[in-house]
């Protein structure tokens, strides 16, 4: 505070909120198209559109309607697109060779948008969990997650998306030393311009439900994720995985989920400052449908209201599922 408050009734903070007009001038956070990130979800064929039954209105899309969608993020004036894929069971394996293939489907996807909307942003996401038998973010040997050479798959990956066209890289395993090792291929393979948007702080959390159906891996899982992401019970950790990540290289680093953990977005941005992103998770998304479906909450209501939360958290951006249908309302 600038200054102590004078007393009521020089002091009436309801002067201020009595007409919308009023309401405008004072108000503190704004949400734009620019801050919104929209994931997308890509499966084989051609015209191929099919439903996820818990995050309604989303649906994973072959490659040919993935750069329609490209196109309408384009036209919406979304600035960036997230592609999961949905690996063919048969592809997935216990060293997850098919996760740095130059012609994997997610590959296929960036290079067909880069072709198609070369103005729009492309992220992809790097963990290994699409293409694993074991439904884990890294590989498995006698019941452990091994971090090391995990960082060696991560790493190839990470060259495969950039040469496919990727504009930024999302790592969303939380293994160790993976940003300082994909930082330094990338700049030694000469792709200098290629962002990391790091998922520096990503919780243990039962909010990620739906997308594991979405990307075909909740049946695959064995065990929990517990040993790699964090507690949701920590919040100096968090701090200290920021510290880390940016300080390997990271551009950008993300929250993740959003709703239940905005105070760590706003820690994480007064003690940096630097480009902060929260990702408004696929349970996130559920629960808000799953109530305004059945006329329990108001749809556009909620969607503003739990958007707007976030830039009132410090966040610059956030990847939401509701990114278009945001982005319609915001347009008008
Ligand atoms: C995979 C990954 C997950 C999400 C994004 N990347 C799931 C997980 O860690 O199990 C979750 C996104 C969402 O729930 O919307 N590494």
């Amino acid at each position: 505070m600038a200054h102590p408050l004078p007393p009521y009734p020089a002091t009436r903070l309801r002067r201020m909120r009595a007409s919308a007009a009023r309401r405008a001038l004072i108000r503190e956070n704004r949400l734009s198209v620019e801050d919104l990130i929209w994931p997308l979800f890509v499966v084989e064929g051609r015209g191929e559109r099919q439903p996820i039954a818990s995050m309604p209105g989303v649906m994973r899309l072959s490659v040919d309607l993935v750069v329609e969608a490209a196109r309408e993020a384009r036209d919406l004036g979304i600035p960036a697109v997230c592609l999961f894929p949905y690996t063919d069971p048969a592809l997935k394996t216990e060293t997850c060779e098919e996760a740095w293939n130059p012609d994997n489907l997610s590959n296929r996807a960036v290079r067909a948008i880069k072709d198609a909307v070369p103005e729009l942003a492309v992220m992809t996401d790097i963990a290994l969990d699409p293409y694993n038998a074991n439904g884990h973010d890294g590989i498995v040997r006698a019941g452990e997650i091994v971090n090391d050479e995990t960082v060696e798959a991560l790493v190839r990956m990470a060259l495969a998306q950039a040469a496919a066209g990727a504009d930024i890289l999302g790592p969303s395993d939380m293994m160790d030393g993976r940003i300082g090792a994909i930082r330094a291929a990338l700049e030694s393979e000469g792709h200098h311009h290629v962002a990391i948007l790091s998922y520096a702080a990503k919780y243990a959390s039962a909010f990620y439900g739906p997308f594991r159906d979405a990307v075909g891996a909740s049946g695959a899982l064995k065990g929990d994720k517990k040993t790699y992401q964090m507690d949701p019970a920590n919040s100096d950790e968090a701090l200290r995985l920021v510290a880390r990540d940016l300080g390997e290289g990271a551009d950008m680093v993300m929250v993740k989920p959003g709703m239940a953990y905005l105070d760590i977005c706003r820690r994480v941005k007064d003690r940096f400052g630097a480009p902060t992103f929260a990702y408004q998770v696929s349970g996130e998304y559920a629960m808000l449908m799953a109530a305004s479906e059945n006329g329990w909450l108001d749809g556009d209501a909620v969607m503003v209201e739990s958007l707007l939360a976030f830039r009132r958290a410090g966040c610059d951006g956030v990847l939401t599922y509701f990114a278009p249908r945001m982005a319609r309302l915001l347009n008008g």
